[in-house]
């Protein structure tokens, strides 16, 4: 039987969304709670400014990068794509910086931000305005895009800022762990894969997730996209606050909650 693909599901009573128009001083924003997870479309710097989300014990999110080009081109083996990131500007850090920083504020535990090279040590100095230890570390994707014309090396690695607060729970035993994290990325075609063009490996979020977050705990991500932190901490047994400015992908990220609750809590 084939997978059930994110647009062709129909909700069950349980994964049923609750929706309301909410505002709180002059912020007006869409609401949408489903299960464990509290879902926001609307502009994450005015949210946390007006303190809408309140606290929680890990913020697990990925920014705008602020990238020079705002596209990429992916091969595959139906040619070659174009992926187009619209929601990035080369002025995004300054944004991103001060969300994260009224964000910061709120962690209880600790926090894991992916960045773009260049944010990295702007986020990191961010992190430890609010009283964390930030230190950085690197998704590595083994296997890249093959390198394109006058493209020297492709890039087979993402930039991750990680903070914590003195005692912090760490949820990584493992005697072989190490800054560098390795998972492959996502392609098109796999049945995980959305239509959001830097999804993130569910695996991936997993595994950050668990380490920085302790149990029943609440997890943040102001810049959700299609929702994988969210569907990885709720598979967890986590609760989620997720907040996306764009109605289309807020729309995804509604409709991946609901399929995780549908197949009864498997991600
Ligand atoms: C890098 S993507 C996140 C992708 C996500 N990790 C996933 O797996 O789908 C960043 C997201 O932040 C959203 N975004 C940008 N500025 C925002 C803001 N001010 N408030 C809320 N979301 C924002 C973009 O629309 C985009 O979907």
């Amino acid at each position: 039987m084939p997978e059930p693909s994110v647009l062709d599901h129909k909700p069950t009573a349980e994964s049923q969304r609750i929706v309301t128009t909410d505002q709180v001083g002059s912020v007006q924003f869409q609401k949408c709670v489903i299960g464990d997870a509290t879902l926001y479309c609307g502009d994450s710097r005015e949210l946390l400014r007006a303190g809408v989300f309140g606290p929680c014990d890990a913020l697990v999110t990925d920014p705008p990068y602020a990238l020079q080009n705002r596209f990429g081109t992916m091969k595959t083996d139906k040619g070659t794509r174009r992926l187009q990131f619209d929601f990035d500007s080369k002025d995004a850090t300054f944004e991103v910086v001060q969300s994260l920083r009224l964000c910061a504020e709120q962690v209880r535990n600790a926090a894991v931000i992916f960045c773009g090279t260049e944010q990295a040590g702007d986020v990191a100095r961010t992190l430890r305005t609010s009283g964390m230890v930030a230190k950085h570390a690197v998704w590595v994707k083994p296997y890249p895009p093959p390198p394109g014309d006058g493209n020297w090396w492709p890039s087979a690695h993402e930039n991750i800022v990680y903070a914590y607060r003195k005692g912090a729970f760490f949820g990584d035993d493992s005697k072989y762990r190490c800054n560098v994290f390795v998972c492959d990325n996502l392609r098109y075609g796999r049945a995980e894969k959305v239509a959001h063009p830097t999804q993130k490996p569910i695996e991936l979020l997993k595994y950050l997730v668990r380490s920085v977050t302790p149990a029943r705990g609440t997890v943040i991500d102001p810049y959700m996209g299609s929702g994988t932190t969210g569907v990885a901490a709720l598979s967890l047994g986590h609760s989620f606050i997720g907040c996306e400015i764009s109605p289309e992908f807020f729309e995804i990220a509604c409709q991946r909650v609901e399929l995780f609750y549908e197949r009864g809590g498997a991600a």
